[in-house]
């Protein structure tokens, strides 16, 4: 797939979705000996399926900003280690307690609490470990601008910040400025990140205005994703989500939905997905991909 001539978004996300699994399939392989049964843990989390949302962004801004394709895919694969890392750690019972994942038991149901653990900490440094390996790109200051990134986006003021801020907000009713600061840290964090990837992958400056504006674009488009998983979490069913329905109100967690009901959250995630097409004016057709993506992940059903 090139940039200058855009597929429709369900056919590149299945292209994409291929292309990564293969990826991640090649940079996690089997090891005989005592650790076998990490790399089987760490194997069933990353490749259980999953929509690659984050691994596509990377494609698709990589080919954006003219980055090499097997760079793209390499930080593709990396994204979508440290985001089953996330997940594995969230459905642990001392967090979501989620039995369910992709349709499937979750790793510490499959395998038990320790390798669930464990497998979800070897995610996250592998994911490190293949964006600073020299395969990613000859230059070194590339792969440490991504590594850098990557842990900004992952850390206590990213991801995990996020992730505590939503814990600590179980049973007490969030205001809504402490909600948007948590879904910023827990999920837009990761998909901005996913965004500005192929632009640093292309070496475009901080202060290049393409950049600053995918940048952007990455902010909305987190924060509309995750106010769209409010909304799913009350109207999709287990079957659809592939992940227990219901469970914010179980768990009594602030969100979109306990904070401006089932269609103010949906109004939220739309006029999110807007703000992130509107960032996209000084593109041409070529972020046209882009576009749709705004689209899709408010409209999606799992
Ligand atoms: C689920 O993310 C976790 C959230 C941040 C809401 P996704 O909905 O992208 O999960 P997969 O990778 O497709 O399973
Ligand atoms: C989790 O948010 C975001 C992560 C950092 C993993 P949720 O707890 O809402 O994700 P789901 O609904 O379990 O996928
Ligand atoms: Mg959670
Ligand atoms: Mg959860
Ligand atoms: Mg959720």
């Amino acid at each position: 797939m090139t940039a200058s001539h855009p597929l429709p978004l369900r056919e590149a996300l299945a292209h994409s979705c291929r292309e990564i699994e293969q990826k991640i399939d090649q940079l996690l392989p089997m090891v005989p000996g005592d650790e076998s049964l990490l790399i089987e843990a760490m194997r069933y989390a990353a490749l259980n399926g999953g929509k690659r949302l984050r691994g596509f962004l990377i494609l698709e801004t990589a080919a954006l900003f003219g980055a090499p394709h097997e760079a793209a895919l390499r930080a593709a694969a990396s994204v979508e280690f440290l985001h089953a890392y996330s997940l594995v750690h969230d459905d642990l019972p001392s967090m979501d307690d989620d039995d369910l994942r992709r349709g499937q038991p979750s790793t510490h149901k499959k395998f038990n609490e320790a390798f669930a653990i464990l497998a979800g900490d070897a995610l996250q440094t592998r994911a490190f470990e293949v964006i600073l390996e020299p395969s990613l790109s000859d230059d070194p200051a590339i792969r440490a601008h991504l590594a850098l990134a990557l842990a900004q986006a992952s850390g206590s003021a990213g991801m995990v910040g996020g992730q505590v801020i939503d814990i600590r907000g179980e049973g007490r009713a969030l205001p809504l400025e402490h909600v948007k600061r948590l879904h910023a840290l827990k999920t837009g964090a990761l998909i901005r990140y996913s965004a500005e990837a192929g632009a640093i992958l292309a070496g475009a400056d901080e202060q290049d205005p393409r950049r600053q504006a995918i940048r952007q674009y990455g902010s909305y488009l987190g924060t509309a994703f995750q106010v769209a998983d409010d909304v799913l979490d009350s109207t999709a069913s287990t079957e659809e989500l592939g992940k227990t329905a219901g469970k914010d109100e179980n768990a009594a967690k602030s969100n979109y939905v306990s904070l401006l009901g089932i269609e103010g959250a949906r109004a939220e995630a739309r006029r999110l997905s807007t703000e992130a097409r509107n960032t996209l004016a000084l593109f041409d057709h070529r972020a046209d991909t882009l576009r749709s993506l705004a689209d899709y992940f408010v409209e999606r059903r799992s």
